[in-house]
């Protein structure tokens, strides 16, 4: 089975839906200049929530090649919940993919795995892929090793859905996460193999072996190629080094 990698930039709190227009406007254009074959590897950002009307409107205009989507989502469909947004709004601004349970969640916003689990299904209600994410803190790998807590993490996220789902899963070690020490390709290799052992008991071979695992933590262009030379790493997602232009094109143009 052939699988599209995947460079994802999760631009995180920054840039303004003004500073988005201007990036994605560069970004494609950086694209064009580098011949960029959709076919090949796919693009796609992730900004702020407030830029997203904007970001789709710019896309949709030009027929960009790069694909969008939220940071996180409610697991309500609407109501009562003041500050959240839903997965049907995220559908509505066309967004094709939405990253859920990234560390950052889970830590400052207590997300838990139900949680999670509860998103990942409000995604796949509204046609969302879920970027599902999942890592563990340095005090994790020291008590428990590289695996458990990122596959412990995935099967409660996968709890309750069927087996012909479109998803992605990304691969944080937290301690990896904007620290400039990323895992070396071997350590990305090997938890990228454990989750998909869990995708295998989930969902079925078939779904296991056409859905993408990403690494994140300190990628860039210096050290991408590394990553995607690994059998069960299908892409990254990108923090700091997704804000800069020519550090992110250089991590899309990895091969
Ligand atoms: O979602 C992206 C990750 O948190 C990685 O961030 O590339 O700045 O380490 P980073």
């Amino acid at each position: 089975v052939r699988r599209t990698p995947l460079i994802a930039g999760n631009w995180k709190m920054n840039l303004d839906h003004l500073q988005a227009i201007a990036f994605v406007q560069k970004l494609a254009w950086s694209l064009a200049d580098a011949k960029h074959d959709e076919a090949s590897v796919e693009v796609a950002v992730f900004p702020p929530f407030t830029d997203l009307r904007s970001v789709q409107t710019l896309v949709a205009a030009d027929k960009l090649p790069i694909a969008f989507g939220a940071q996180d989502l409610s697991e309500h469909d609407s109501g009562a919940y003041t500050g959240e947004i839903s997965g049907a709004f995220l559908s509505a601004l066309d967004c094709g993919y939405v990253l859920i349970g990234h560390s950052e969640r889970r830590t400052m916003h207590a997300e838990s795995d139900e949680q999670v689990a509860g998103k990942v299904r409000a995604a796949l209600k509204h046609n969302l892929v879920p970027i599902i994410c999942v890592g563990e803190t340095a005090e994790d790998l020291e008590k428990h090793g590289p695996s458990a807590v990122p596959v412990g993490q995935l099967k409660a996220a996968l709890a309750g859905i069927s087996s012909t789902v479109d998803i992605v899963v990304a691969y944080e070690p937290v301690w990896a996460i904007g620290s400039g020490q990323a895992a070396t390709p071997e350590q990305a290799e090997q938890v990228a193999a454990a989750l998909r052992a869990v995708l295998v008991d989930a969902l079925g071979e078939d779904v296991a072996q056409k859905t993408r695992i990403l690494y994140g933590g300190s990628v860039k262009a210096a050290n991408i190629a590394g990553f995607m030379r690994e059998p069960n790493v299908d892409g990254a997602l990108v923090g700091g080094a997704s804000l800069d232009l020519n550090e992110f094109s250089s991590i899309v143009r990895y091969q």
